[in-house]
């Protein structure tokens, strides 16, 4: 009600309300590669339409007959009450949107007390997001790495920065075929941009001391393209000294950048995520684990037999495969493999209240978003985060009580007629 009656008195909204709108104010608040990196999906993004087309095979069924005078938007999701279904999904590269990027992202969760979920490809520190909103519930997203010790010591942080559970993605072992990113040559991770996990990390800056001073021949080389140099100088400048006045090239030459940007590239790139590292995973933090990136029940179940906590349905908003499985349509197998053993969050082409209640009615704990917060982000910042939210919120609780329902938590397939 406090958005109608803001909308009635005058003020205008910081972000547009309809979703299409705010994606249309997103493109002409960022540049043409941050627009196309956040906005893009894998191959002609059939993927992202299928998401999309999911939801138009439900309906939600109106049961005016009933007193939802009070309704209450409350989950209960790992082993806490939280106040709303939602969750943030971990969104790397966000300096792209606005130069407060996570720290925004988290002030902005924290307000409205929804779990915001780090990315590994964050643009500030987790420690520093902790900071910034010391009173948010966060969980951390974690990109398997090939080096233990680095994955040891981000379980460690995650856990003394107050996270509440780790997420390790699954789908993202290999990057996906983003056309929009290749045709404006575009890829953030070789501006040194999303690094600041790393940068930040001891362990990751030990292996950088150690590759520098490995003798040359011991460490195995990358290839010096440009993209290359250009992300060995911004790693440079964010983690290890840069030599003021020397060229590119020169830069490059010098040991410590070129050890950093040598190691970056080992350990991002993610080996095959088998049950013995996730059995590694499980001896390492005593923090739940949630698979993210699961589409297929087997694979649910395997997340089960291998001790997780939880699901998070996800296609990686159809950032990875051309015409892949669309989430909404494996969601209600999924649900009843886990049979409500773990939480299951539901993620990818979520733009609403009405698309959150029908995720939540087909199985989901909590429902994630994906761009539309990177867009609230890019359109005005804490505040563009905080409204993109609110709205969904608002759209959540309206259609809920128009349902006939009080309670997010009630919510189950009577609530809704497949088409
Ligand atoms: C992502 N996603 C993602 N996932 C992840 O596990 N780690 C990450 O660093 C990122 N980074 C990222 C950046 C951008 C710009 C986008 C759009 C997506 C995937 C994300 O967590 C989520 O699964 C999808 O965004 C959900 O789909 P929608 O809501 O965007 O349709």
């Amino acid at each position: 009600s406090d958005i109608y009656r803001a909308g009635i008195s005058g003020t205008k909204p910081a972000v547009p309300i309809d979703p299409v709108a705010l994606k249309a104010a997103a493109r002409k608040a960022l540049s043409a590669e941050a627009f196309a990196y956040i906005a893009g999906g894998a191959g002609s993004e059939r993927t992202m339409t299928a998401n999309r087309r999911a939801f138009d095979r439900w309906q939600v069924w109106p049961r005016p007959l009933r007193d939802v005078s009070t309704r209450d938007l409350g989950v209960e999701f790992l082993g806490r009450m939280r106040p709303t279904p939602l969750l943030l999904a971990p969104l790397g590269v966000m300096e792209m949107a606005h130069a407060e990027a996570d720290l925004a992202v988290g002030r902005a969760a924290a307000s409205l007390g929804v779990p915001y979920t780090l990315s590994n490809q964050a643009s500030f520190p987790m420690e520093e997001v902790a900071d910034a909103a010391p009173h948010g519930s966060r969980l951390f997203q974690l990109y398997w790495s090939a080096s233990d010790d680095l994955n040891r010591s981000l379980l460690a942080r995650a856990e003394e920065s107050g996270c509440e559970a780790i997420v390790i993605t699954l789908d993202t072992h290999l990057l996906g075929w983003r056309t929009r990113d290749l045709d404006l040559a575009y890829l953030p991770f070789t501006r040194g941009m999303g690094i600041a996990q790393y940068t930040s990390d001891p362990a990751f800056q030990q292996l950088v001391r150690e590759r520098a001073a490995a003798p040359k021949g011991d460490a195995p080389g990358v290839r010096v393209t440009p993209r290359a140099v250009a992300a060995a100088l911004m790693i440079a400048r964010k983690g290890a000294p840069l030599t003021g006045g020397a060229s590119l090239r020169d830069n490059l030459r010098s040991p410590l950048p070129r050890a950093a940007v040598e190691t970056f590239l080992d350990v991002f790139s993610t080996p095959a995520l088998t049950g013995e590292e996730l059995a590694k995973a499980r001896e390492w933090t005593s923090l739940p684990i949630i698979l993210k990136g699961i589409v297929h029940p087997d694979d649910a179940q395997a997340a089960l037999d291998a001790g997780m906590d939880g699901i998070w349905i996800s296609n990686h908003g159809g950032r990875q495969i051309d015409r892949s499985v669309p989430t909404l349509d494996v969601l209600p197998e999924i649900a009843e493999r886990v049979a409500g053993r773990v939480p299951i969050v539901f993620d990818s082409g979520v733009r609403g209240g009405a698309d959150a209640v029908i995720a939540l009615a087909l199985g989901a704990t909590v429902v994630a978003l994906g761009r539309p917060y990177a867009y609230g982000l890019g359109i005005a910042g804490e505040v563009g985060v905080r409204e993109v939210m609110r709205n969904v919120l608002a759209e959540i609780d309206i259609t809920l009580g128009l349902a006939g329902l009080t309670s997010a938590s009630q919510l189950d397939r009577d609530a809704l007629r497949k088409v």
